[in-house]
């Protein structure tokens, strides 16, 4: 009965090889609508919050339009928190208004 487990196991060895191919991250698939926030979050945010927004360092992002309002993922941006850099504020780090505005809309629409 060996080679049945050799069978299943390749068998899903190949499902999930086949579904890493074909899946995409949240990135890629924002990436036609909202071009220039994927960008910087690529640069900036995708080390502490994920390519999946998915969390690490900094907290899950994948509903946060549903917990936040445009204005408070602005302000969170602008200000920062504990390990996450204040964005506004003069630093390595810094974004301009509008890259901060246009990172807080894609967010935004994460619900
Ligand atoms: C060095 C790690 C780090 C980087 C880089 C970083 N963050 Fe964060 N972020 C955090 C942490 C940690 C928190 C939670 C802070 C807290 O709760 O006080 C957070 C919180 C947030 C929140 C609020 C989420 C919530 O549920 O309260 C948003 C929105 C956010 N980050 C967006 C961004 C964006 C956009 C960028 C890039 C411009 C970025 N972060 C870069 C670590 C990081």
């Amino acid at each position: 009965m060996k080679w049945v487990s050799v069978v299943l196991l390749a068998t899903g060895v190949f499902v999930g090889l086949s579904g890493c191919g074909t899946s995409k991250t949240v990135l890629q698939q924002d990436e036609a609508a909202f071009p220039q926030a994927v960008h910087l979050y690529q640069n900036g945010c995708i080390t502490c919050h994920g390519a999946n927004l998915q969390g690490g360092i900094g907290p899950n992002l994948q509903h946060v339009g549903s917990k936040m309002t445009l204005q408070a993922i602005e302000h969170r941006i602008e200000v920062g928190s504990g390990p996450m850099p204040a964005y506004a504020a003069p630093g390595d780090a810094i974004l301009t208004p509008s890259q901060i505005q246009a990172l807080a809309k894609w967010l935004e629409s994460q619900k």
